[in-house]
C-alpha cells in the first residue's frame, strides 16, 4: 500500500479539510504532516460546521485512526480546546479511540508566541503577516536543536526542561522590549499537557509504516499551501515548514518511494491572507464581491483574505513540485455570475514575459498576463451530477487540465460535505 497525499497547491485555504473529510472513508488512516494551528480547516454536513487546527479531517468518519504526525507542531491549549469543542458537540475522539500523537512532534510554548509576535512587531511593513500562532519560533527551536517534544511530556525533567527553554526566550524577547506577562498562558500550558497526556503516543514513522504493511490505506493532509513552502513558496513570506509532498515524507516517516497518488487542491479563483506578493490580485469590485460571495475571512484568525485570479504559472510551478496526479477544483459556485473571468497565464517580469514561476517575485513585480474566459452564471450549489455543470464552467475545468496536464478528478460546489461532484 501507499500513502496518498493531499495538499493546497496555492496561498492556504483551497478546501482541504472539507475535500480530507469527503475522502476520508476510503482511507483507514489520516495523517497531518506539518503545520499546525496556523491551520483552519472547515468541514460541513448536517447543518453544523467545524473548525479544526490540529485535529486531522478524517476524524468524523467511523472507520478511520487519526495521527498528528511528527512534522507537525502542537500547541496543547489550542489541541485541549479543539478536543474539548468536539466533545461538547457530542463527540470525543480521544474516548472513541480514534486519534493519536507522535511523539516527535514539537511543542509551541506560550513563549514561541511572544517570539512570533516581538519578530512581527519588529518587522514593520515588511511584516509576514503571521498567524501568531508561534510556529516560526517552534520550527526555528526544533531546527535549532533546543524544541521540547510531545514525548519529553512523560519525562520526570520536563519541567526543567521547559524552564530552561522558556529562559532562552526570556533573554530573547528582553532584547525586544518589556515581556508581557504571561502566567496565566503558563499555567494553561501545563493543564493542557496533563490533558494531552490522554492522547495515545505513537512513533509515526512505526506506526504509518505498520498500517502500509497490513495493507491499510493512508491519506496524509496538508496545511497551508505550497506557494506558502518554506522552500519554494514567495520567501519570505511564508510559512515554516515544507507544505509540499515531500514535507509528508519528512512529517511522517514515509520513504518517498510509498508515495502514492498525490492529489493537488485549488480554488477557481486565488486568495491570500497576510503579506507577500500575489501577483493576480484584485484591488477593485471584483475583488471584494469574490471575498463577500466565497466568504473569503480566515477561519483562524477572521481575516479577510486578498482574492484574485487564477495564477497558471503558479499552479504548475505547484503541480511539478508536488508531483500531482489528480487535482480538485474547489468554489466553483463563487464564480457564478461573473460574465468574464480572467486566467493568468503569463507574467511581464524584468522585461521579459514568461511562463514560470521566476526566483524572486518579492522584490520584482510579477505583473499578470491575463486571458479572457467566459463566465457561466448558473447556481452551482444544487448540482448533483456531472450532467447538470454548465458546460462553460466545464470548458474553465477543462482549460486548467490543458494548462497544467493533470485531471480535474473532484469539483467542489459548495462547503457542504454532499456539494462534491466527480468528473469522472
Ligand atoms: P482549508 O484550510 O484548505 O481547509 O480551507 P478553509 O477551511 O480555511 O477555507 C475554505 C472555506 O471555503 C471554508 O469556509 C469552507 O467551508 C469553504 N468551502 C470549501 N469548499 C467550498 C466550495 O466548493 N464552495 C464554497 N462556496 N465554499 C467552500
Ligand atoms: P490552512 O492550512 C492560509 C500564512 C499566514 C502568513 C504566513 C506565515 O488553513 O490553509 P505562520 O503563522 O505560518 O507563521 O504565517 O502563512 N498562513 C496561512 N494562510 N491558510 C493557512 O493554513 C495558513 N497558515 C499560515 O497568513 O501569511
Ligand atoms: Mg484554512
Amino acid at each position: 500500500m501507499a500513502v496518498d497525499v493531499l495538499l493546497g497547491l496555492q496561498w492556504g485555504d483551497e478546501g482541504k479539510g472539507k475535500i480530507v473529510d469527503v475522502l476520508s472513508p476510503k482511507y483507514d488512516l489520516i495523517a497531518r504532516f506539518q503545520g499546525g494551528p496556523n491551520a483552519g480547516h472547515t468541514l460541513e454536513f448536517d447543518n453544523q460546521k467545524y473548525v479544526l487546527n490540529t485535529i486531522p479531517s478524517g476524524i468524523f468518519n467511523e472507520r478511520n485512526m487519526n495521527l498528528i504526525g511528527n512534522g507537525v507542531v502542537v500547541d496543547p491549549i489550542i489541541l485541549r480546546r479543539e478536543l474539548e469543542t468536539l466533545k461538547k458537540s457530542g463527540f470525543d475522539p480521544v474516548a472513541a479511540k480514534k486519534l493519536v500523537i507522535a511523539k516527535k512532534a514539537h511543542l509551541i510554548l506560550p513563549t514561541h508566541q511572544l517570539l512570533d509576535a516581538a519578530s512581527e512587531s519588529k518587522m514593520g511593513e515588511g511584516k509576514i503577516g503571521s498567524t501568531l500562532k508561534g510556529i516560526g519560533p517552534t520550527y526555528m527551536d526544533k531546527t535549532g536543536r533546543n524544541g521540547l517534544r510531545v514525548g519529553d511530556t512523560l519525562l520526570p525533567d520536563f519541567t526543567e526542561r521547559y524552564h530552561k527553554l522558556v529562559n532562552k526566550h526570556k533573554s530573547i524577547l528582553s532584547h525586544y522590549g518589556e515581556i508581557p506577562d504571561f502566567s496565566e498562558k503558563e499555567q494553561a500550558f501545563f493543564e493542557a499537557i496533563e490533558y494531552l497526556k490522554s492522547i495515545p503516543q505513537v512513533d509515526s514513522e512505526h506506526f504509518v509504516n505498520q498500517y502500509l504493511s497490513e495493507g491499510k490505506s493512508v491519506l496524509a493532509e496538508g496545511a497551508q499551501g505550497t506557494l506558502l513552502d518554506v522552500d519554494f513558496g514567495s520567501y519570505p513570506f511564508v510559512t515554516s515548514s515544507n507544505t509540499t509532498t515531500a514535507g509528508a515524507c519528512t512529517g511522517l516517516g514515509v520513504a518517498p518511494s510509498r508515495i502514492g497518488s498525490v492529489i493537488g487542491i485549488f480554488k477557481a479563483y486565488c486568495t491570500r491572507v497576510g503579506g507577500g506578493p500575489f501577483p493576480t490580485e484584485l484591488f477593485d469590485e471584483t475583488g471584494e464581491q469574490l471575498r463577500q460571495i466565497g466568504r473569503e475571512f480566515g477561519a483562524t484568525t477572521g481575516r479577510p483574505r486578498r482574492c484574485g485570479w487564477i495564477d497558471i504559472p503558479a499552479l504548475k510551478y505547484a503541480v511539478m513540485l508536488n508531483g500531482v496526479t489528480e487535482l480538485v477544483m474547489t468554489k466553483a459556485d463563487v464564480m457564478s455570475g461573473f460574465e468574464k473571468i480572467y486566467a493568468c497565464t503569463h507574467y511581464k517580469y524584468n522585461g521579459e514575459v514568461i511562463d514560470y514561476m521566476p526566483y524572486d517575485i518579492c522584490t520584482v513585480k510579477a505583473e499578470p498576463v491575463l486571458e479572457e474566459i467566459e463566465g457561466w452564471n448558473e447556481d452551482l450549489t444544487g448540482i448533483k451530477t456531472i450532467g447538470e455543470v454548465p458546460e462553460k464552467l466545464m470548458n474553465y475545468v477543462r482549460y486548467i487540465e490543458s494548462k497544467v496536464g493533470v485531471p480535474v478528478r473532484y469539483l467542489s460546489v459548495g462547503p457542504d460535505r454532499i456539494q462534491t461532484l466527480i468528473l469522472d
